[in-house]
């Protein structure tokens, strides 16, 4: 099975999870988009009955042209399950997100979800993050500074970019990505990222997950 059947599996699989009534965060990624196209179909045609709140204008985009019912973040008290993709998961279930440049609007879905589902193909499950470059969203004030900061700091930044322009959120910002290559302490580099001013959020989920479905060859393992 190819790694695009394994995405298709896990976003089938999590779409279970989804029952009459709920709210659901629509995480963003191509894995969340098989996830997204399954909610659509038990809408259409088991008429579920639901409310999504999207995680990027891509999401929005999506889900409106499959015709699911959205809110926005602001006219819910609560999200009761939201199910996203991951860049990486740790052996300890930490993650590395933003890789699709939505972690801003991601993290605030999954911070008021009662419920934190990542899908993932296999090759996301990694034994120590860092592999996989570290997104932090900066305001565009001050980021060539706060730029330099990460250099000095030996974190290897680069702005992520978008065709010759530094590429510009939904939420009006850039994207600085650290290259660590191994991160030892996710828990208090979390910390120090969101203590730099200027640094809006940064990909680092840490202690926010509880449910894991991995697509693994033939079957699909969840573990939580
Ligand atoms: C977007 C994300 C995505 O969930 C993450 O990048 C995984 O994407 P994909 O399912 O396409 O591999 O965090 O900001």
């Amino acid at each position: 099975m190819n790694q695009e059947e394994l995405k298709k599996k896990v976003g089938i699989e999590s779409a279970k999870y989804i029952k009459d009534g709920m709210i659901v965060g629509l995480g963003t990624g191509s894995t969340a988009r098989h996830m997204i196209e399954e909610v659509a179909r038990r809408v259409r045609e088991e008429n579920l009955n639901i409310v999504g709140v999207t995680t990027s204008n891509e999401t929005t985009k999506l889900a409106k042209s499959l015709g699911i019912p959205l809110k926005e973040i602001d006219e819910v008290p609560f999200v009761d399950v939201v199910i996203d993709g991951a860049d990486e998961i740790s052996a300890d279930f930490q993650g590395i997100k933003g890789g699709g440049a939505a972690l801003l609007f991601e993290k605030i879905v999954a911070s008021y979800a009662k419920r934190v589902i990542w899908i993932v193909d296999k090759s996301k499950m990694v034994n120590y993050l860092g592999e996989f470059p570290l997104p932090v969203e900066v305001v565009k004030y001050g980021s060539e500074n706060l730029f330099r900061l990460f250099e000095d700091k030996g974190y290897n930044p680069t702005f992520r970019m978008n065709k010759n322009e530094k590429l510009t959120t939904d939420g009006g910002h850039y994207i600085i990505d650290l290259h660590l290559g191994k991160i030892k302490e996710p828990l208090a580099l979390s910390d120090e990222l969101s203590k730099t001013v200027g640094v809006v959020e940064h990909g680092l989920f840490t202690n926010m997950v509880n449910v894991v479905i991995v697509g693994k060859e033939e079957v699909v393992e969840t573990l939580v």
